[in-house]
């Protein structure tokens, strides 16, 4: 949420239907275009500007998790003009439970 920060939000819960564990990470940042939306988790796509992201993130994120069978979701919501903390990115991590 660059450059002044902002409120992160964090959330467990399970998902009894898929019996796995969940994490949310929930930001109130600049959100996701409609259009980059199907390649966030392409190696080496950025929209920061040169020299500050490799894109590689999500990517390898996205490698890990699905790798031990898990799932890894993304909504973005643009604000509106009226409430700056109106819109954001959510981010959710599903894992299976081992029992
Ligand atoms: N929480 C977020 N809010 C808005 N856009 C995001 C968010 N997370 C990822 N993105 C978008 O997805 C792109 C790819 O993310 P990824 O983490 O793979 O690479 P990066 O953040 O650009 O680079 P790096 O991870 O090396 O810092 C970002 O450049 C940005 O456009
Ligand atoms: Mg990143």
């Amino acid at each position: 949420m660059p450059p002044q920060g902002g409120r992160l939000t964090i959330r467990t819960f399970m998902d009894k239907h898929l019996h796995m564990v969940a994490v949310q990470f929930q930001d109130e940042g600049v959100a996701i275009e409609d259009k980059d939306m199907d390649h966030i988790f392409e190696p080496f796509f950025t929209t920061k500007p040169e020299g500050r992201g490799t894109g590689l993130g999500l990517f390898v994120s996205y490698g890990i998790i699905t790798g031990f069978g898990g799932i890894m979701e993304c909504e973005s919501k643009k604000h509106s003009l009226a409430d700056a903390t109106s819109g954001g990115t959510i981010f959710t991590v599903k894992l299976m439970v081992i029992s």
